[in-house]
């Protein structure tokens, strides 16, 4: 049997408590209210563009990294969206899932002794991905109950030895999204200590109640200083598809693409050629997109407050933070067991978004990218547990 220790990086982690807790539901028959990912079908448009795309044999490899016209598309709906010109030759990387684009930036640009700074609490494979890329991460609290960040906390989180800072906005788990005064805070820090502002915008079109997306690209000074990544899973209702896409700089670009050629080689190619459909779809589909979001927030937020959670309203993506030290239970994984097993409800413990996990103890984040009829349903489950105490 193979003796040696595995990597020294694997046991600084765990697995994704996000994922687990939907292989729970599945195990227990829960409604799932944990993962991130919609049970509800895709555009018909894109469905058919991939099939036909797979009929035209677009089935081998696409340029490593992105297919030409699917490059192009991107390019143009970030001219259409955030109002810059980016080249798709040198300044566009196609691949798996933003969650690929984020670790190939990591990768790219961290050298040992390189700290990066996330914001706490944050979506969690950022921990990982600071492990992997070899970065020590700098943790900087975003406050309750309107998840505000401290501006000397932020200043005092940067140093000769800053790397980077991840951004993510709107954002998972808090459903914050950060104003303009808030990104140009960061970006004067990021010019000051010249650090690469890292921005997760795969929520982009979720937001709500009038709160503007701005992307820290756009702003003064900060074009060859930020790296967008973003992906197709959440704006299409596609997760599974694995497609996402990083823009930045040549020269950060040229050292993503070499990470990204060698960790996967490619994104899948006919789900490119869907991506480019997608690019084209009107500016009707983002505002119904947006607004019915906004209708499932409204129900998500009415059946808590009604089964007695109080919530954090969010602004922006598609997750409810609820405060849920009323209910009396020792801690947050406690509580998403008795959910989980005596309501039927699948939660995620908010002590997972949380790198000194104490400080999520008191939380539970709940997804609300469902039908009707699921939330309808964790409703009248949620319903009936009013008056349950974990009797401490
Ligand atoms: C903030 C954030 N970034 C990235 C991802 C993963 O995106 P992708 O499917 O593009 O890898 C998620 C999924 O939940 C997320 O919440």
């Amino acid at each position: 049997m193979f003796s040696k220790p595995v990597s020294d990086k694997t046991p600084q982690f765990t697995e994704s408590v996000i994922r687990e807790m939907t292989r729970q539901a599945v195990r227990h028959g829960a409604v799932n209210l944990s993962q991130g990912y919609p049970d509800f079908p895709a555009p018909e448009i894109l469905k058919q563009a991939a099939a036909d795309a797979i009929f035209r044999d677009v089935n081998q490899y696409a340029i490593t990294w992105g297919a030409k016209n699917f490059r192009e598309a991107l390019a143009g709906k970030t001219r259409r969206f955030l109002g810059i010109e980016v080249d798709p030759e040198t300044e566009v990387t196609v691949c798996c899932g933003s969650t690929e684009g984020m670790i190939d930036v990591l990768l790219a640009v961290i050298n040992p002794g390189d700290e990066v700074i996330v914001f706490e609490p944050f979506y969690e494979n950022y921990g990982p991905d600071a492990v992997i890329s070899g970065a020590t991460p700098r943790y900087v609290t975003l406050h309750r109950p309107d998840w505000h960040f401290d501006e000397s906390e932020l200043a005092r989180a940067f140093n000769n030895k800053t790397k980077a800072i991840i951004i993510n906005t709107p954002n998972n788990p808090t459903g914050k999204v950060f104003s303009r005064e808030e990104l140009e805070t960061i970006a004067r820090l990021c010019q000051k200590w010249d650090v690469l502002a890292i921005t997760d915008e795969i929520y982009e079109h979720l937001v709500f109640d009038g709160a503007e997306h701005v992307s820290m690209i756009t702003l003064d000074g900060m074009r060859d200083r930020t790296a967008v990544v973003n992906g197709l899973s959440k704006t299409y209702s596609v997760t599974g598809w694995r497609v996402g896409y990083v823009i930045a700089e040549a020269r950060v670009t040229d050292s993503v693409r070499k990470v990204h050629d060698f960790l996967t080689v490619g994104a899948p190619a006919p789900l490119q050629e869907a991506g480019v459909v997608a690019m084209g779809l009107a500016d009707s589909y983002y505002a119904e997109l947006a607004e019915a979001y906004r209708i499932r927030r409204d129900r998500m937020v009415e059946m808590l407050e009604a089964a007695g959670f109080d919530c954090l309203m969010p602004q922006g993506a598609y997750y409810v933070m609820t405060d849920i030290s009323r209910w009396g239970y020792p801690d947050d994984v406690a509580f998403a067991r008795f959910l989980l097993e005596d309501v039927g409800v699948a939660a995620v413990p908010g002590s997972s978004f949380f790198f000194d996990r104490t400080r999520g103890r008191d939380l539970l984040r709940f997804t609300f990218c469902k039908k009707a009829e699921t939330l309808q349903l964790a409703a009248d489950r949620l319903g009936k547990m009013k008056g349950a105490t974990g009797g401490s």
